[in-house]
């Protein structure tokens, strides 16, 4: 049976607009990002993005196919991120983008640039993390890790193989960070994935370089963080 709302008890027309965009806002699909994925088509690097990899605190990560059939990630950070207080923290500090008081919006796109140009350097020094493509505004394409499609588990999904082992060379993956001039400040069995044998680093937006004045701070913290992981298998 339907039911008819009477005229005055029917919602306004601009309450329900404003009810539809809501979500998008809230989301990462707003109309900015929308217009960055288009670009982001023209230029070949991806063509159709199939789903969530998993949805961050700060950003969502897409699995995208390009024409040739392989896949990237594409992660999309929320223009709405509630933690972007937290962000001016390790943007501010950092010599190569904290350039004075920036917008919300501002905040994230520097964010964005920041994990692009700390996975370019840990690249370039052989370091296991996603081959960066591009990155433009809040959204950053990178190589995919996984097999066949499926993206590799995080460490705290599957647990160590070989736990002695790989304590060690998880440190030493931290201390060749720092070598390259990086320090991760955020390291943890969530941001390493694995195919099992490996170990892959990701999520370096608030990597710093070892100049910034935490730095040793943030290291002393990975660190830590590492060996209280591991205390529970060793
Ligand atoms: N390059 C990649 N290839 C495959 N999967 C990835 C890639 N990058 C990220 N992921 C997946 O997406 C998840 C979230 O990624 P990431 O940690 O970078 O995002 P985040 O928004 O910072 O998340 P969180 O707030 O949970 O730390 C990872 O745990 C991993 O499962
Ligand atoms: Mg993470």
């Amino acid at each position: 049976m339907s039911m008819k709302l009477s005229k005055k008890k029917r919602p306004r027309r601009e309450d329900k607009i404003a009810d539809l965009q809501w979500p998008l806002e809230e989301g990462v699909f707003d109309r900015n990002s929308l217009l960055t994925l288009e670009k982001f088509t023209k230029k070949g690097i991806f063509r159709t993005l199939d789903y969530c990899i998993a949805e961050g605190k700060e950003a969502n990560i897409y699995r995208g196919t390009n024409k040739e059939g392989g896949h990237v990630a594409i992660k999309m950070y929320r223009l709405r991120s509630p933690s972007f207080l937290h962000m001016q923290k390790y943007v501010e500090g950092d010599k190569r983008f904290s350039h004075g008081a920036q917008s919300k919006q501002g905040i994230i796109f520097t964010w964005t640039r920041k994990e692009f140009s700390n996975l370019k350097i840990l690249h370039a020094a052989g370091l296991p993390v996603p081959e960066p493509i591009a990155f433009k505004h809040n959204v950053l394409a990178m190589q995919f890790l996984g097999e066949e499609g499926i993206p590799y588990s995080q460490l705290c999904e599957v647990g160590p193989q070989n736990p002695k082992k790989d304590y060690a060379t998880l440190k030493k993956l931290l201390e060749k960070m720092k070598r390259a001039g990086i320090v991760h400040a955020d390291f943890s069995e969530y941001n390493i994935l694995t195919d099992g044998t490996n170990f892959f680093i990701i999520d370096v937006g608030q990597a710093v370089l070892t100049t910034h004045p935490n730095a040793e701070e943030f290291y002393e913290r990975d660190m830590k963080n590492l060996k209280k992981y591991f205390a529970k298998f060793i």
